[in-house]
């Protein structure tokens, strides 16, 4: 099992600055995700929150149920070290997930606390990216 967890504003995509974040829907890239992981033989998990904390309680309570964990932290990246403590709690698989290039961003986008509690980065690729993700994440990208 995988799961796939989306940070704040992420409910958004397809209306939210789509010069940067295209037109698709999150509803989209989790149709992207379960194309993936049905033709890897794996089931996901695909939520999103808005909430830091909720974040957070999924995280661990996905310790010992699944195999790894594909987050799109959105802006907590930047600033979450209870995101970051959290998933340095989880023994699986981490993959750190951006549609966007934050590091061709805004400086306070260039520091992600995900990143050294991640396995793999995926960033850039738009909502392709998820479908990578998944792959990334069963160890086939
Ligand atoms: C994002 C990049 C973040 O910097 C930003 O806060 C987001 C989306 C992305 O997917 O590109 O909300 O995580």
């Amino acid at each position: 099992m995988i799961l796939v967890l989306n940070g704040p504003n992420l409910n958004l995509f397809g209306t939210r600055e789509p010069e940067i974040y295209g037109y698709e829907t999150l509803d989209d890239m989790a149709a992207i995700c379960g194309e993936v992981a049905q033709r890897l033989g794996v089931r996901i998990d695909f939520r999103q929150t808005n909430s830091e904390g909720e974040l957070v309680t999924w995280i661990q309570k996905a310790r010992g149920t699944t195999d790894a964990i594909i987050i799109n932290a959105a802006a907590y990246t930047h600033t979450s070290v209870a995101i970051h403590d959290a998933l340095k709690a989880y023994e699986g698989r981490v993959v750190e997930l951006h549609v966007s290039n934050p590091h061709l961003r805004e400086p306070f986008r260039h520091t992600s606390l995900v990143a050294p509690a991640a396995d793999v980065l995926v960033a850039g690729f738009g909502p392709a990216g998820y479908g990578a993700a998944v792959a990334a994440a069963v160890g086939s990208a």
